[in-house]
């Protein structure tokens, strides 16, 4: 075993009560002499919070601090990313990219009250994950110590870290032949397996957690309506709700219907490319609504410069760089360009499908008697020859100037 090249006395170590962050506690304390303190986020996993702040004290942790960070997860990342129509590489609505900086800074601000002076997690050496996690302690507290035990211990298989576990008495999490690694939060999860490697494989068909095979789906087809105000759903069919409410309703909802799965090959910031399962129920009702909303409540300029920007904002929070001046820049565009996006969406759900079926707001900028082809047709036909006669005047010039020089 290598020796540490720097002694730290306490550490804060992000903790999921999963095998990789249970064999850190120990291995951290034999590796680097440190008092360990965990933490634990409750980003809407779903796993019980008491349970797993018991089981780091079992593991060895001197103390486990557990947050429930949901509603500011929903208010401080999850809806700037609506308003921002923020989905990376046009499909994976970043449910994982936008918890990490969260957590990374709480992780800090931890370790600030602690006293600590590292903080420790548990991502991969191959992951994005690792990139968030860092780039956001190191912008936050320049100061702090970050290590990174997945990227420097020799236990390479599941075995060798269970084989650790069991040699020091620790509990290890009780898994009944579960060979996929998931990580879920309120805004989706996303499922990892060695199967799901291979390209051309389709995911096994338990390898979901929140959808319904649609191929399974008996429900008749229902309508619901989403309720936007300045970019930000705030109900469901009229009904106004609470953040946390609202989403856990959408997930069940669309996931009765098996709308929301996404697979997916996508660039990380590592370098590689990796294939990707995620299911995102309520988010892609959400995003798909939001949308539709800015369709008739932003004009053309705006929306299609707004477009550039989503794929910059998406970048950003896959980057990890939640916390850079850019971020801030471009949440103060999205922010101002959301101040008419109220109003509400119809959707239509069936099998596998998310449809929309209406839209309406008080801000809407279409103009049935510009639009009509029927009686009351208010758009002035005489103006379209002049329009189009100076809009292709350029082209017109061209052609012309190339017959010349071509001695026609
Ligand atoms: N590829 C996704 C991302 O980088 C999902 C990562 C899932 N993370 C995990 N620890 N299983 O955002």
């Amino acid at each position: 075993m290598s020796a540490p090249k720097t002694e730290y006395k306490k550490i804060v170590c992000a903790y999921s009560g999963g095998l990789d962050t249970s064999v850190m506690i120990p291995w951290l304390k034999e590796h680097y002499g440190a008092e360990i303190i965990t933490y634990t986020g409750d980003l809407g996993q779903g796993e019980d919070l008491s349970a797993i702040r018991q089981k780091a004290i079992d593991t060895g942790a001197s103390e486990a601090v557990v947050d429930d960070l949901r509603e500011r997860f929903i208010n401080e990342f999850l809806w700037p990313s609506v308003k921002a129509s923020a989905i990376y590489e046009g499909m994976y609505p970043l449910h994982t990219a936008l918890g990490r900086p969260l957590l990374s800074q709480r992780l800090v601000e931890v370790a600030i009250d602690y006293g600590a002076d590292a903080i420790a997690h548990g991502c991969t050496a191959k992951g994005n994950d690792q990139v968030r996690f860092e780039v956001t302690a190191k912008a936050l507290a320049p100061q702090m110590g970050i290590i990174a035990p997945l990227r420097e211990w020799e236990l390479h298989t599941r075995e060798d870290e269970v084989d650790y576990a069991i040699a020091r008495n620790i509990p290890i999490p009780i898994t009944k032949e579960k060979p996929y690694s998931i990580d879920q939060n309120i805004w989706g999860c996303a499922i990892e397996c060695g199967e799901m490697e291979e390209l051309w494989a389709e995911p096994p068909s338990d390898a979901w957690m929140m959808t319904k095979d649609p191929s399974h789906v008996t429900l008749e087809t229902r309508e619901i309506i989403l309720n936007f105000e300045k970019g930000v759903p705030v109900g469901v069919d009229g009904k106004m709700m609470d953040c946390i409410d609202l989403l856990t309703h959408l997930n069940e909802l669309a996931g009765e219907y098996g709308v929301g799965r996404i697979d997916m090959v996508e660039n990380r910031v590592v370098g590689l490319k990796s294939r990707e399962v995620y299911e995102a129920p309520a988010a892609t009702l959400i995003h798909m609504a939001h949308t539709e909303l800015e369709r008739i409540t932003l004009d053309r300029e705006t929306f299609n410069y707004k477009r550039h920007l989503s794929q910059d904002f998406a970048n950003i929070i896959y980057d990890g760089t939640w916390f850079g001046p850019l971020r801030d820049c471009l949440q103060a565009f999205v922010d101002h360009s959301q101040q008419t996006v109220s109003g509400e969406v119809r959707i239509r759900l069936s099998a596998g499908l998310a449809r929309i079926t209406g839209r309406r707001s008080p801000f809407s900028l279409y103009d049935e008697g510009l639009a009509t082809y029927s009686d009351g047709d208010t758009f002035d036909r005489s103006a379209a020859k002049g329009f189009i006669d100076l809009f292709a005047l350029s082209y017109q010039t061209v052609a012309q100037a190339r017959r010349k020089q071509q001695g026609e």
